[in-house]
């Protein structure tokens, strides 16, 4: 395990040492401190928090203060991993509010700032790294947009959406993003963008050519079977351990004590 403090330019450069780059999610203290024992790199607070714990039907009810609430949470935990939190939706409309909101969520223990979008964004990106907070890339499929979508879609099957990722990937990199999230990105375009671009692309349902990739922890331990994803095979099923150990622990009260 890395005994020393990882920097967004420490995530940077593990594209040139052909280290795969594992990334999780966290929402609290605990998880972060797991997540950092077992010596994950990156760790982030997405609003993926707003259906994995708070119950939202999706990421777009997520607040500033919810945001906030849980990156310090997190941060209590002290991880040697980098910590990067979203940019919650509407967060990030002018590039000063980008700023302000980036540095609220920093002010709450984020070393890094994420936020969805490619060059409609830029002004915003390029303002926050101005303030010398570094920023995390989100392309592809925009849970922040779900609504308009209609849906979580595979981005990237037509030319056009090809050419635009593309130019967005670049906007993002040479405006110094450190890494990218792909999310739904068909995987022979993740490919492409990962050849072609200098920083990382850490994919999610992108394919297993990415330079490194992320899940929502709560996926990986089959603590959620309500969700069905095509893209995350639970390594656990944590949902039904739990259940069967508190059914087990009550029906033990139920039991005459042992003399
Ligand atoms: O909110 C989140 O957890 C994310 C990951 C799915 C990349 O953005």
């Amino acid at each position: 395990m890395n005994k020393t403090k990882i920097t967004a330019d420490d995530i940077r450069a593990m594209k040139a040492r052909g280290e795969k780059i594992a990334s999780l999610t966290a929402y609290d203290f605990p998880m972060a401190r797991l997540l950092d024992q077992a010596g994950i790199p990156l760790i982030l607070v997405g609003d993926s928090l707003g259906m994995v714990v708070l119950g939202y039907p999706d990421t777009t009810h997520v607040t500033m203060e919810e945001m906030e609430h849980h990156v310090r949470a997190v941060a209590r935990a002290r991880p040697n991993s980098l910590v990067a939190a979203d940019l919650p939706y509407h967060s990030y409309e002018s590039p000063e509010m980008a700023v302000a909101n980036a540095r609220r969520l920093k002010a709450a223990g984020a070393e890094a700032v994420k936020a969805e979008g490619g060059r409609e964004i830029l002004p915003q990106v390029k303002a926050i790294l101005a303030d010398g907070i570094p920023f995390l890339g989100h392309l592809g499929m925009l849970p922040q947009h779900v609504l308009e979508e209609g849906g979580y879609h595979i981005k990237g099957k037509q030319e056009g959406e090809q050419q635009a990722l593309i130019a967005d990937a670049e906007a993002l990199a040479d405006a110094g993003a450190f890494a990218i999230v792909l999310e739904l990105v068909s995987a022979p375009v993740a490919r492409a963008l990962t050849q072609r671009l200098p920083i990382p692309t850490i994919g999610i349902g992108s394919g297993r050519d990415c330079d490194g990739q992320i899940l929502v922890t709560p996926d990986l331990l089959g603590m959620l079977p309500w969700f069905t994803l095509k893209h995350v095979k639970p390594k656990l099923n944590a949902a039904d351990q739990m259940r069967e150990v508190v059914r087990e622990w009550k029906e033990g009260l139920a039991k005459p004590p042992v003399k």
